[in-house]
């Protein structure tokens, strides 16, 4: 074993996010840390075409440029009936400007135009943490399987949350509170895997 954490740096500018991570690291003796805490750092670029790709390469990127333990993750929403798109591409998809709202709607829009009834979907995350010589300590992924709903429903969470039924479940994201969508969500899958790790790193 490594020398123990004391702070994790969690890299995202992603508000919805971050609350999702302080949330699930409440019980563990770190300093968290988010992007914002570090002005200077410059973006790095998501240019791999896989979810671990990316989440590796803002791990060491972030982890190297902030000088700290770097906890980054990539996630996204598979859709079948589109062959998994938008995928590593659903912070991107129809172009960065557009809302979530109209990233909905064209997404409707594709799958209608499809003319499948197949309405599978999944939240996919994949978390990486690296120390701050840009060395990957550790990666965990997770999935949360549903379906897509004919119409967003819902004010709470984030992205695509309004269009999404987790299995098990007739509300969307955006409907059910946010407690279950902590409990059950990708990244709290990706990270159920990460929090035996930091037990095992962290003072207790
Ligand atoms: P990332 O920040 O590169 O990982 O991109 C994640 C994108 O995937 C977000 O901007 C959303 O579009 C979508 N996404 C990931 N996780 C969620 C979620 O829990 N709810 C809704 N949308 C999500």
């Amino acid at each position: 074993m490594g020398h123990l954490l004391t702070d994790l740096t969690i890299a995202t500018f992603n508000a919805g996010k971050l609350i999702e991570y302080r949330t699930m690291l409440a019980g563990i003796r770190l300093n968290v840390r988010a992007l914002s805490d570090f002005p200077d750092v410059a973006d790095v670029e998501e240019t791999a075409d896989t979810f671990a790709g990316n989440a590796i390469l803002k791990a060491v990127g972030y982890a190297r440029a902030t000088g700290s333990v770097t906890l980054a993750d990539d996630s996204g929403l598979e859709v079948a009936a589109l062959d998994g798109r938008p995928g590593v591409l659903s912070a991107r998809y129809g172009g960065e400007n557009t809302s979530f709202a109209e990233k909905m709607s064209l997404l409707l829009n594709e799958i209608a135009k499809t003319g499948s009834s197949d309405r599978r979907a999944r939240f996919v995350c994949v978390a990486a943490i690296a120390d701050e010589s840009g060395k990957i300590l550790h990666t965990a992924r997770g999935e949360c399987t549903g379906m897509i709903a004919a119409e967003p429903r819902g004010k709470h969470g984030f992205g695509y949350d309004p269009l999404f039924v987790p299995d098990g479940f007739e509300m969307t994201f955006g409907e059910l509170p946010d407690e279950i969508k902590h409990q059950i969500s990708h990244r709290a899958a990706a990270f159920a895997q990460i929090i035996p790790y930091l037990r095992d790193n962290t003072a207790v």
